[in-house]
């Protein structure tokens, strides 16, 4: 017998209301996040090394909502942005310029310029960007990001490192990068990787980690290393999957990150840059059931959550693990019967859950999609003039509160008033 755990309840993930009660209030689709469960994985990658200089950059592409943003910060965590609106946004949560890290990938000067003008530290990863980085702001700071060779991820569409990929600066092209720094007398502070997205197992990590070391090594006087994020998370918890062993890592981490230290000669910070670790857990997606049937055997359960309000399973078929609530409750067991989930977007591939065994779903349900924290609602668009939905928080005392209001139809009119 597989084991069902059901993770809302465990975690008192709704605090003191309920999913139907959420959708009354706040309406449907909704994204509901809980303020401790988000506080804690913060807390588990903080307490991740025990080599002191060390700092948690959160990724936040994995979920920007403003309230999130100044939790994440007040527990210690820095943040890296992506693009100049990232920066912006980072900057009305309270971050302060030393606390963002921009790692720009085939930006324009302009966007250099603005995160400069800022006090932002910029990181470029491609001689081309480090020349025009050096044309702007010679003299200046500058990171750079270079491509390990080692790569890992969920799919290949988020492997960010290695043979195939658009990152970083190949590793052949360090006396390239030396003399383009010479040139424009530019200081290079830091240098930086990502390997990928979402890992289950610390090996290929460690193995980025030595590598991006060896590189380091190359170059005196650093103040940093950024060793990335892709920390993953387990998506299939009711089936029994073990979580990323951050503490087995961590201590292995340790140990080589002391021993390169003790050969460099500088204590120098090193960073880790998470998104999904920190964010996707602690969010669910809550939608509503409109319609059942059956189509040439098989059968449709008819949701509002479109592939514009949960990109993810269509983009790389991801799995997120569902809950099921009728009349106030969760609704356990599974039945012999496998459906198919899809949302109300007009196109054939518009399926969050294809041929998923779960309890018997009847119109009027409500189901939870697990792990929607990270990629959510930062991927979700207007595709098919649909509305984004809101966002809720449930705080530590386990109320509930608006962080974000759902778009309105007014909203699908902006930038047409020229
Ligand atoms: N740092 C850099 C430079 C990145 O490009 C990324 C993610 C991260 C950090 C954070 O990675 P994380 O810790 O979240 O794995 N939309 C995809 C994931 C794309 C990740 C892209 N880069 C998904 O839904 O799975």
């Amino acid at each position: 017998m597989m084991m069902h755990s059901y993770f809302t309840q465990e975690t008192g993930f709704y605090g003191k209301i309920t999913p139907e009660k959420l959708i009354r209030k706040y309406g449907s689709p909704l994204y509901v996040y809980n303020e401790s469960i988000l506080r804690q994985r913060c807390k588990e990658v903080l307490g991740l090394i025990t080599y002191p200089n060390f700092k948690v950059n959160y990724s936040i592409k994995a979920n920007s909502n403003l309230e999130l943003l100044k939790i994440v910060r007040a527990e210690g965590c820095h943040a890296d942005a992506m693009s100049p609106g990232e920066i912006y946004v980072l900057l009305k949560a309270g971050f302060s310029p030393d606390e963002i890290f921009y790692i720009g990938n085939n930006v324009s000067k302009d966007e250099m310029q603005f995160a400069i003008g800022r006090g932002i530290l910029v990181s470029v990863d491609s001689l081309a960007q480090l020349r025009q980085l050096g044309e702007i702001n010679p003299g200046g700071p500058v990171a750079v990001r270079f491509n390990p060779g080692i790569g890992a991820g969920h799919h290949e569409k988020v492997v960010t490192a290695g043979k195939n990929t658009k990152f970083g600066i190949n590793m052949d092209y360090i006396d390239e990068v030396k003399a383009l720094l010479r040139k424009y007398n530019l200081q290079l502070v830091g240098i930086n990787q990502h390997i990928g997205s979402l890992f289950m197992e610390g090996k290929p990590y460690l193995e980025g980690v030595k590598s991006i070391l060896s590189i380091a090594r190359q170059f005196e006087n650093l103040d940093f290393v950024d060793l990335g994020g892709g920390f993953g998370i387990p998506y299939r918890k009711q089936g029994g999957e073990k979580r990323l062993n951050l503490k087995a890592l961590g201590q292995e981490l340790t140990g080589v990150l002391e021993n390169w230290v003790k050969d460099y000669g500088k204590e120098i910070a090193f960073k880790v840059e998470p998104g999904r670790y920190l964010a996707a857990e602690c969010g669910v997606l809550l939608g509503s059931v409109f319609a059942v049937k059956q189509n040439y055997g098989t059968k449709y359960v008819g949701t509002d959550l479109g592939f514009n309000v949960l990109a993810r399973p269509v983009i790389y078929d991801s799995y997120h693990e569902i809950e099921v609530y009728r009349h106030g409750s969760l609704v356990k067991g599974h039945s012999n019967e496998a459906v198919t989930i899809v949302g109300n977007i007009c196109e054939s591939g518009d399926i969050i859950a294809k041929d998923r065994v779960l309890p018997s779903i009847e119109e009027g349900d409500i189901l939870g999609i697990m792990d929607a924290g990270a990629y959510g609602f930062a991927m979700s668009s207007n595709y098919n003039n649909r509305l984004r939905p809101a966002e809720v928080l449930i705080g530590k005392d386990g109320t509930d509160r608006l962080i974000r209001k759902r778009d309105t139809l007014e909203d699908l009119m902006k930038g047409f008033e020229i």
